[in-house]
């Protein structure tokens, strides 16, 4: 079980007033709350490693040293090797950037599948990659009333033509769960690339890209406790091959071919941070030893973050399940809770999302409302003309108190 009054104290936000009381951080799912580790790792680095890297001088030295370490973390991370991890702004540029060197190999013969589930950060750079080559795309359609992707239609778009498939690991919208690896066989099999926006899991669960095969892989470590930095993890063999749009200060080695420019020295040492803060979850409230290896320990803090998501969820759908006038989207069946994750949109009749979410924000509990920029199911939902869904979205350091103090909020709005 995790110490969430320990926990907290961790997180400097909480200790903040805004309008003179503390908040309450559903917002997650747009951006979670930073470790202080993180913000002491970043000042440790701007303060006393500051320079360029690959110099001969002690403050380059200890920027390659700590990017390094940085590497080696979210290896651990996604259970890859470091030189298959990719840093970036954030996951749409690492995505973007990856689909004009993809671009070279594909042309009108070739399909694309995509999917209606999907944040537009992985339909619209595959979209326009599209467009440039001629290539086709297929988009694959969701059952509403679950909001999960419908297998059996996406299956049936791939065939001999597909050569990407990229679909989501989690709706950020409706908290869907999506069986990538049964999605990742299909493309495998027909000898297509996968790309997996794993944005919204990665704060949630065990990421492993040797066991789910995927080609490629991207998330953003503020969706986890960090910075504003991008990763994204490809196939050595994929990262080799392909032609990164670079000049020379890149080099041609990996990673550094697909690091352009000067990278966010900053960013990077605190994401590792944040894998560090994870890690240590497994050693402190689960079952990993302090001195396993940290995917060890990071796997371990899953299994104890997953217990307790999975409480508040279970709280929070059945408190929403009780308010009338509140239509939950998607899975809402205990049966089904493994499939989705403790990311709930909703509406209440006689409320558009941004009253309800004015009203929550009335009394400091922080909520997104509107599309969350996953267009597609916001329009097939038939909510997007009236202000789209308002998101409760929980992490691990959120507490049942919270969400019984939202509950009582929306009940009475
Ligand atoms: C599912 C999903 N994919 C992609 C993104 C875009 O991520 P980034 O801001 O790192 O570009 C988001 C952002 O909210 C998201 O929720």
């Amino acid at each position: 079980m995790l110490d969430l009054s320990a926990v907290r104290q961790q997180f400097p936000a909480f200790a903040e007033r805004y309008e003179g009381a503390p908040a309450v951080f559903f917002d997650n799912p747009g951006g979670t709350q930073v470790h202080a580790s993180v913000v002491k790792a970043m000042a440790d680095y701007l303060t006393r490693c500051n320079a360029n890297t690959h110099g001969v001088f002690a403050t380059s030295r200890l920027s390659d040293a700590r990017i390094d370490a940085a590497r080696a973390a979210a290896a651990d991370l996604l259970g890859a090797t470091a030189e298959e991890i990719v840093f970036g702004n954030n996951m749409t540029s690492l995505t973007f950037m990856l689909s004009r060197s993809l671009a070279a190999e594909f042309g009108p013969e070739d399909e694309i599948v995509v999917t209606r589930l999907d944040h537009d950060a992985n339909v619209w750079p595959w979209v326009m990659m599209a467009e440039d080559t001629g290539a086709r795309v297929r988009w694959a359609e969701v059952d509403l009333e679950s909001c999960t992707l419908d297998m059996a239609h996406l299956q049936s778009l791939i065939n001999e033509r597909t050569r990407l498939v990229a679909v989501g690991y989690a709706s950020n919208a409706v908290g869907t769960l999506n069986d990538v690896r049964t999605i990742i066989g299909w493309a495998k099999a027909a000898g297509a690339y996968s790309f997996i926006d794993a944005v919204q899991y990665a704060p949630h669960g065990l990421i492993d890209v040797q066991a789910l095969d995927c080609d490629f892989l991207a998330c953003s470590a503020y969706k986890f406790f960090g910075p504003h930095v991008g990763l994204l993890y490809g196939k050595r063999a994929h990262l080799e091959r392909l032609r990164a749009y670079r000049v020379r200060p890149a080099g041609d080695e990996l990673p550094g071919k697909w690091e352009t420019g000067t990278k966010n020295h900053e960013g990077i040492v605190g994401t590792a941070a944040a894998i560090d803060y994870l890690a240590s979850l497994g050693a402190t409230y689960g079952t990993a030893s302090p001195t396993a290896p940290r995917r060890v320990r990071l796997a371990a803090a899953w299994e104890v973050i997953g217990a307790h998501e999975s409480q508040l969820l279970d709280r929070l759908i059945t408190g929403l399940k009780a308010i009338p006038k509140v239509r939950i989207y998607g899975i809402t069946d205990r049966a089904d809770w493994h499939r989705r994750m403790a990311t709930v949109s909703i509406r209440k009749e006689g409320l558009t999302p941004s009253e309800l979410a004015s009203v929550l924000a009335s009394q400091n509990i922080f909520v997104w409302n509107g599309n969350f920029y996953a267009v597609s199911i916001s329009n097939q939902l038939g909510v997007e003309q009236s202000g789209g869904m308002v998101r409760i979205g929980l992490a691990h350091y959120n507490t049942l108190a919270e969400v019984d103090r939202s509950l009582a909020v929306i009940d009475r709005a």
